[in-house]
């Protein structure tokens, strides 16, 4: 098996990565720049192609060049520069994918893995909605708001059409809530998941508006690549859509309260209510993850104090290394 994995240098791209190179891989790494700080442990166990994910004869190249028989395909142009440009926005994530499944069919690759997000369920309303927060299945409805999220959700879809009419193995992982390490590095401004960790690492109050209240399903970078990694390494995706979650309602006071616990002294202040992303439509819920236990085996292995005491550590080795 040699694995491609597209934007394997992003904030999940490179934990796949290192995945991969746990797992015993050697994958091939491709992104648009190279960029070491996130993967510096792992570089010598790797394979970097530079190319844009729309430069198809270039993805051809590097997929004849490795004999890559599964691609895991991450790259996206994400966030908010995504939202004030819509035209690339769309042709980074469909036409991407696009580019990736037509490798895919010419190539007979073996499997894509395409990693989706939890927006493209929309406003999450109902039973699924406070405070009920049923779990949501990967059949809820669909109602994306956002345009990156339309445009994951057409990048399922076109999977989906070239699993059923072009003979492509397609598997479409729709992560929760992410958080870890990274964010600040790859994104720039951090969100909220990750200034609740790093304001109080760094000394620095973490004080927000509202939200506490708010239930949500936060799922760890290092189990979001676990997902990934079993997609793409199962003999079957039955389904082909999985949410992968922890399964479990946490609020960002729990957060704090582990918090509290690590860093005695943490300034933490989060004010009520149920969003704490301040979107104009509920954006909190809980997933739905027993068809990704089932079919794929995954189950999350870090609950938030594991996963909390995993991102400090990765802090303070960031921090030592300067990054
Ligand atoms: N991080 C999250 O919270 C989250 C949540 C849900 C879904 N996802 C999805 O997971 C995947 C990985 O996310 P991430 O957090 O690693 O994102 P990231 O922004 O950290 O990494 C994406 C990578 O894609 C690369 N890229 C962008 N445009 C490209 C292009 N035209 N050609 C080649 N490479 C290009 C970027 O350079 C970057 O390295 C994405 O598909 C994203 O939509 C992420």
């Amino acid at each position: 098996m040699k694995v491609l994995i597209t934007g394997g240098m992003g904030v999940i791209g490179a934990e796949t990565s290192r995945k991969f190179v746990n797992e015993g891989h050697r994958p091939v790494v491709m992104a648009r720049h190279r960029d070491d700080r996130l993967i510096d442990d792992i570089v010598d166990n790797i394979d970097f192609e530079a190319g844009d994910i729309l430069d198809w004869p270039r993805l051809l190249e590097i997929i004849k060049k490795h004999k890559v028989t599964h691609i895991v395909h991450a790259a996206a142009f994400v966030g908010a520069v995504s939202a004030s440009n819509p035209a690339l926005s769309i042709q980074v994530n469909v036409m991407g994918m696009v580019n990736v499944l037509e490798a895919a069919r010419a190539f007979d690759i073996r499997r894509v893995v395409y990693t989706s997000a939890k927006g493209i369920y929309g406003p999450v309303l109902g039973e699924y909605g406070p405070p009920h927060y049923k779990p949501i299945p990967e059949d809820a409805p669909k109602n994306p708001q956002r345009i990156y999220d339309s445009a994951k959700l057409m990048g399922e879809q076109t999977g989906i059409y070239y699993a059923n009419n072009m003979g492509v193995d397609v598997a479409i992982i729709r992560f929760a809530t992410t958080y870890g390490p990274g964010k600040t590095a790859r994104h720039g401004k951090m969100g909220v998941t990750s200034q609740i960790v790093e304001n109080p690492f760094h000394g620095l109050p973490f004080h927000h508006p509202a939200g506490g209240d708010a239930k949500d399903d936060f799922i760890y970078n290092k189990d979001s690549a676990a997902g990934i990694y079993l997609a793409t390494v199962a003999d079957k995706v039955p389904s082909r859509v999985y949410n992968i979650g922890s399964g479990v309602a946490h609020s960002l006071n729990d957060f704090a309260d582990v918090l509290r616990k690590k860093i005695p002294g943490a300034d933490i202040k989060i004010g009520p209510g149920t969003n704490f992303l301040g979107m104009p439509y509920p954006p909190h819920g809980v997933y739905d993850v027993s068809r990704a236990r089932t079919e794929l085996g995954f189950t999350a292995q870090y609950d938030i104090e594991r996963a909390i005491g995993d991102y400090l550590d990765s802090l303070k080795r960031m921090q030592a290394r300067g990054i």
